[in-house]
């Protein structure tokens, strides 16, 4: 009854074989950026549920959400040194591990929610999961969250020669950075909590993001303006350690695989969902001017966006390439 095993309750606890329960607990901890009341936020919620439901308790999904454990700058490699055993950041922030993943930063990529779902779900969608082959990371799903939009604090956003000058907040991905440099405007990379505040003193002009991460992390009250542009689409990858992984016995990767389908299948109503109830209530409930592009604006944004496909074609292969460009056309 001495000793440590208090200290070690999932491995070195005395057990017999009737009790399960305590032979084989797992604990998954698993960490986000956003709020809780994202279409991320919200399918890691029911992913952990899930398991849990699942496996009887036995599996534990531990969920550390607005970047309370790490960061979006520190969380993959947190994954990859195992002090967290899942994430799923926006695929944008993915280039570091392979350039790939870029593709889906391609501007106006996807014409369409149809699009999306070709993107996600289809060939380039495995393509993209496959560059975790023989690393560290397996990846385990692609989620959405949903078109990005541009707020501004002075500056009304219609055509591209608007933003010229102007400083926005964007993710770790080198496709959205040479997407400013295109249109003379900087983009800085800074964590996806420290955007508030750097809004809120005005140490930048503006920022992309969804509805929901403009709801949910309150940027739309140090914004003036927003534009749906739906330019950009954020995405996410859900990524399990990978040696964590092959320790579990087929039962538990089973579950997590199951669980894991399920709360995808929901993810994709639910971003849809949130999105749109968001964009009503800053509508309803701010003093935000929302401006929608026109198809004749949407155009011009195109237009002048378009040598990014011509510059990356080389660092994304041939297929990929086709494939986005299919999925734009
Ligand atoms: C961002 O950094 O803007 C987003 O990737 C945050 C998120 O995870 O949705």
């Amino acid at each position: 009854g001495f000793g440590f095993h208090h200290l070690f309750p999932f491995k070195e606890l005395p057990y017999d074989d009737d009790q399960k329960g305590l032979r084989d607990q797992v604990l998954i901890k698993f960490s986000h950026v956003v709020a809780e009341n994202t279409p991320k936020g919200l399918a890691v919620d029911r992913f952990a549920r899930l398991v849990e439901e699942k496996s009887d308790g036995r599996i534990k999904v531990a969920v550390f959400p607005n970047g309370s454990l790490y960061s979006d700058i520190e969380e993959v490699s947190a994954l990859e040194e195992g002090t967290v055993q899942m994430i799923a950041p926006a695929t944008s922030k993915l280039q570091m591990l392979s350039p790939k993943w870029g593709v889906l930063d391609l501007p106006f990529i996807f014409p369409n929610e149809e699009a999306v779902r070709h993107g996600l779900e289809g060939s380039i969608g495995k393509e993209l999961l496959q560059t975790f082959d023989g690393t560290d990371i397996k990846g385990l799903a692609l989620w959405s969250n949903g078109f990005k939009q541009l707020t501004t604090n002075e500056k009304v956003i219609k055509k591209p020669k608007d933003v010229s000058g102007q400083k926005f907040r964007i993710m770790q991905s080198p496709v959205l950075d040479a997407q400013f440099t295109m249109l003379r405007a900087d983009g800085i990379q800074h964590q996806f909590n420290d955007t508030y505040s750097l809004l809120d003193r005005k140490e930048i002009d503006g920022e992309e993001n969804t509805v929901s991460n403009i709801y949910s992390k309150g940027f739309y009250n140090v914004q003036q303006n927003m534009t749906i542009t739906n330019h950009g689409y954020l995405a996410y990858a859900v990524m399990i350690n990978r040696s964590f992984w092959d320790e579990q016995d087929e039962e538990t990767k089973n579950i997590i695989l199951e669980a894991m389908k399920e709360a995808t299948a929901w993810n994709e109503k639910e971003a849809l969902e949130k999105n749109k109830e968001q964009l009503q209530y800053i509508r309803e409930n701010s003093s935000m001017k929302i401006h929608t592009l026109t198809k004749k604006e949407r155009k011009e944004w195109l237009n002048a966006l378009s040598p990014l496909y011509k510059k990356y074609e080389e660092e994304f292969g041939p297929s990929l390439m086709k494939e986005a460009i299919k999925l734009r056309d």
